[in-house]
């Protein structure tokens, strides 16, 4: 079934939640190999997965709040805890779009503003810059802190909902 039930979330929502946690793992692995890279070549071949894989997740964003909001409705919360805990599962639940956003274009900004997207996709000689010295480098350092704490926070809050809760919430974010 492609859209949610009160108590089911729907394949497409399953498909770009599990696709988007699977490629943000990811772009936080290679994004901190990235930050001590000092060769420029080799930095520039993992910027030649690590940008358009960001850019992707941020579409995939884009994609899932368009499809929240026109086509399908949350299943109802779990039932299972306190409202206080829904209420920070929900803003956990925004704070990733905005910083999975803000991941997406700060990264494009760097890019751009430095001149590297020529680098890596154009072909252009040259070394890569040091990013350090463009606005979007801080932004993208603090999001990923964010996004890592959140990360766990979320994780860590599934985990405790199937292993000692013993509730149908981790379930029910996967296919029949
Ligand atoms: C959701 C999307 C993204 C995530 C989660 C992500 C994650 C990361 C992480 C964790 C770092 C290391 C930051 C640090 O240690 O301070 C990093 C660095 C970097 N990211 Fe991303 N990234 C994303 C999107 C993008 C995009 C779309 C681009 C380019 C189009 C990009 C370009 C870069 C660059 C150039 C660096 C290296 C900066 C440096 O060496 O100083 N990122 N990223």
């Amino acid at each position: 079934m492609q859209k949610s039930t009160p108590n089911k979330y729907g394949s497409v929502a399953v498909t770009i939640h599990w696709l988007t946690a699977l490629l943000i793992v990811g772009l936080l692995i290679s994004g901190n190999r990235l930050d001590g890279m000092t060769d420029s070549a080799a930095k520039a071949q993992l910027l030649m997965i690590h940008a358009p894989v960001g850019v992707l997740v941020g579409l995939l964003t884009v994609l899932r709040i368009f499809w929240w909001w026109r086509f399908d409705k949350k299943p109802e919360p779990a039932g299972t805890t306190p409202a206080w805990q829904e209420r920070a599962a929900q803003g956990v639940h925004v704070l990733f779009y905005v910083v999975i956003l803000g991941m997406a274009a700060s990264g494009v900004g760097m890019m751009v503003l430095s001149g590297a997207g020529e680098i890596v996709f154009g072909g252009a000689p040259g070394s890569l810059p040091d990013f350090g010295g463009y606005a979007p480098r801080m932004p993208h350092g603090i999001g990923a802190k964010v996004m890592f704490a959140l990360l766990i926070v979320h994780a860590g809050a599934a985990l405790y909902h199937h292993f000692l809760l013993k509730d149908e919430l981790l379930r029910r974010m996967w296919y029949r």
